[in-house]
């Protein structure tokens, strides 16, 4: 897949549409990906530790439920790895029980996939690593050609940045891909009061805005875009009605913005916003309904002790036992 092309139609389709918005995938350049590590280390941002939290503490409740249903050695598939840093928690059990594990970290970004693999060859020699760099879709095709259950992991509440119904299809496909004897481990930020979920999108030292602005400075590099970051803000709000906080990007006056590769201007008018995400925040009854839809059946949730995230276990609904 040409990715230029890919992002070269995304971005004008997302820019000519009468509610602006650029699909999330184009936040994960080699600068968008190190952003997003330095967010998972902000005060602020509790999603990340809150996990980490729960892997600590039952990772290998999680490993030995999943193992238990698998019957033999389970591989391990990671949507969205990043650098992969939480997930070695759960790799170390899983290889304590069942020795040489394989592990696909699949990922946008070249260089979070190649710094995992570097990484993990030092810190955990007993994994067979196999990046994957690409969409879930390429991802999906990969672990298909390999044998055996698989454990997919899609953790850091990414779920979150889909609405219900592309979210439903995409477990779907993560059932399929798992096989009847694999299992689903899906990790999903919790409702919470605004002053504790809104800091978490907007921090202090504004790394939050340098990621989000970050989909500009992208596109001014990669297709010739003219944007001055300094004329759009970062704006973080709660959609009550979709449970979401939605990220956007406001044009702070009304101005034109030339894109070379694309020949366009874009006009925006002052307090105009570009959608750039949304992030969804869950309750338990909506995350049954979207394991429900897509053919799971849940084996086991696991919490912080704040009760600030989630972490669910899940097998094809057929098999669940
Ligand atoms: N999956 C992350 C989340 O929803 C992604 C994310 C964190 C993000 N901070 C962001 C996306 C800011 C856009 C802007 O929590």
């Amino acid at each position: 897949m040409d990715d230029r092309h890919t992002a070269a139609d995304a971005v004008r389709a997302g820019l000519t549409a009468a509610r602006k918005s650029l699909p999330p995938f184009l936040f994960y350049d080699a600068e968008g990906s190190r952003l997003f590590d330095r967010i998972t280390e902000l005060p602020e941002y509790y999603l990340t530790r809150a996990e980490h939290d729960i892997f600590a503490a039952h990772g290998d409740a999680m490993v030995a439920a999943a193992a238990a249903r698998a019957g033999g050695p389970l591989t391990v598939l990671e949507l969205g790895a990043g650098s992969a840093t939480k997930t070695e928690v759960l790799l170390r059990a899983l290889v304590r029980r069942q020795g040489r594990t394989r592990f696909v970290p699949a990922d946008v970004s070249p260089e979070a996939v190649d710094a995992a693999a570097m990484r993990l060859a030092c810190t955990a020699p007993e994994l067979d690593v196999r990046p994957c760099v690409g969409t879930h879709r390429d991802a999906f095709a990969m672990a298909r050609a390999l044998d055996g259950p698989v454990l997919v992991l899609f953790i850091g509440s990414s779920i979150g940045n889909y609405d219900d119904g592309p979210a439903t299809e995409l477990l779907a496909e993560m059932r399929g891909v798992a096989g009847d004897r694999g299992a689903v481990l899906l990790g999903t930020d919790l409702r919470k009061p605004l002053d504790v979920l809104l800091p978490a999108y907007d921090d202090a030292a504004g790394v939050t805005a340098a990621f989000n602005k970050n989909v500009l400075a992208r596109i001014n590099g990669e297709l010739g875009g003219r944007f001055d970051l300094d004329a759009f803000r970062h704006v973080a709000l709660w959609n009550d009605e979709a449970s979401s906080v939605e990220m956007h990007l406001e044009s702070l006056c009304a101005q034109r913005v030339r894109i070379d590769a694309l020949e366009m201007d874009v006009a925006f008018e002052a307090g105009e916003r570009i959608h750039t995400e949304s992030s969804h925040k869950y309750d338990d009854a909506r995350v049954a309904r979207l394991l429900e839809g897509a053919g799971l059946a849940r084996l086991a949730v696991y919490r912080d002790d704040a009760e600030r995230f989630a972490v669910h276990l899940a097998g094809a609904a057929s098999t669940a036992r």
